[in-house]
C-alpha cells in the first residue's frame, strides 16, 4: 500500500474516503498520531501527519523512527513524503513543486537507524541515491496526468531547525551544492531505506531561502500561508493520480532504483 507521510499544509488528505484509524505502539515508541487509512481515487493508502495532527511536533521532535515502522508494520510498501522547503536557488520560487534527487544532511541529534543496541549488528545501508527514482517516475508520470508542473532534480539539505537559516548558512548551504532547505527530510529518508521502503518526496517551495530575492531583509511567515494552502491542492491532484498508478507498480526490491 502507498503511504503518504504529510508535512506543513498537509496534516491531512482531503480527499481521502477515511475507512479506518489505526493506534500503531512501535518498539520505539508512539508515532505523531493515528495511521489513516483510507480510499484515494478507488485505492487503499495510508496517510500519517509527521507534525501531528494538530501541528504540535517541532521537526527534532518527531519520532521519526516509530513514523516509519509503523507505516511499515501497517502494511506500507512504499511512501512519499511531502514536505515545505525554502528555495535557494532562483529557479526554485515560492510555489514551484520539486522532487529531490540528492540530500545533505546537516541535521544532529536525531535517532536516525534501526542497526544499534547490543542485540543489533551494525549495517551500512547504501544511500547513493537516498530517492526511489522509481516512485519519482510514477510522481512524474501522475503530474502530468494532472497537469500539474513539476520539476525533478535538486538537492535538500536538511537543517535542524526550528529556526530558519541565517543568510551566511544558506550561502554556504548553496557552496555545498543545494537546491532547498528543510527540516524533516532527514532521517526519514535513511530510516525508509534502512526497512526497504522505496521513499521519494514532494517538496514544495514556499519561501525564497534567507537572505534570497523577497526574503532579502527576512522570511515573512504571513507570505507563506496561502502559498503553501494553494500549493497542497496541487500536490493533492498529483496525489490523486499516483494512488492507482503505485498500486499497479511493483516496489523496487532493497527500496530503491538509482
Ligand atoms: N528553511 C528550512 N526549512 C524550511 C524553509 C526554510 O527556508 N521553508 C520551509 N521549510
Amino acid at each position: 500500500m502507498l503511504a503518504v507521510l504529510g508535512g506543513s499544509g498537509l496534516t491531512e488528505l482531503a480527499p481521502l474516503t477515511v475507512t479506518r484509524k489505526q493506534i500503531a505502539r512501535t518498539p520505539y515508541g508512539e508515532p505523531s498520531g493515528p495511521i489513516t487509512v483510507g480510499r484515494l481515487n478507488g485505492v487503499e493508502v495510508m496517510f500519517l501527519a509527521r507534525h501531528g495532527y494538530g501541528h504540535t511536533l517541532a521537526p527534532h521532535e518527531v519520532n521519526y523512527r516509530a513514523n516509519l515502522w509503523a507505516l511499515k508494520d501497517k502494511g506500507a510498501r512504499r511512501i512519499i513524503s511531502v514536505c515545505s522547503v525554502g528555495g535557494i536557488d532562483a529557479r526554485f520560487g515560492p510555489g514551484s513543486i520539486v522532487l529531490p534527487t540528492q540530500l545533505i544532511d546537516y541535521t544532529w541529534g536525531r535517532s536516525a537507524t534501526f542497526f544499534e543496541g547490543a542485540e543489533q549488528a551494525v549495517v551500512h545501508v547504501d544511500f547513493t541515491h537516498p530517492y526511489c527514482a522509481q516512485t519519482r517516475r510514477l510522481i512524474l508520470d501522475s503530474a502530468v496526468e494532472a497537469g500539474v508542473p513539476v520539476v525533478e532534480g535538486a538537492t535538500y539539505a536538511a537543517t535542524q531547525g526550528p529556526r530558519l537559516e541565517t543568510a551566511a548558512e544558506v550561502d554556504r548551504l548553496e557552496r555545498d551544492g543545494a537546491h532547498l532547505i528543510g527540516m524533516t527530510g532527514m532521517p526519514e529518508a535513511v530510516l525508509a531505506r534502512e526497512l526497504e521502503l522505496p521513499y521519494a518526496a514532494i517538496a514544495v517551495v514556499v519561501n525564497a531561502a534567507a537572505g534570497r530575492g523577497e526574503s532579502a531583509g527576512g522570511i515573512s511567515q504571513e507570505a507563506m500561508g496561502p502559498i503553501l494552502r494553494e500549493s497542497m491542492q496541487r500536490v493533492i491532484r498529483i496525489l490523486e493520480c499516483v494512488a492507482p498508478r503505485a498500486a499497479r507498480a511493483n516496489p523496487s526490491p532493497k527500496g530503491a532504483t538509482p
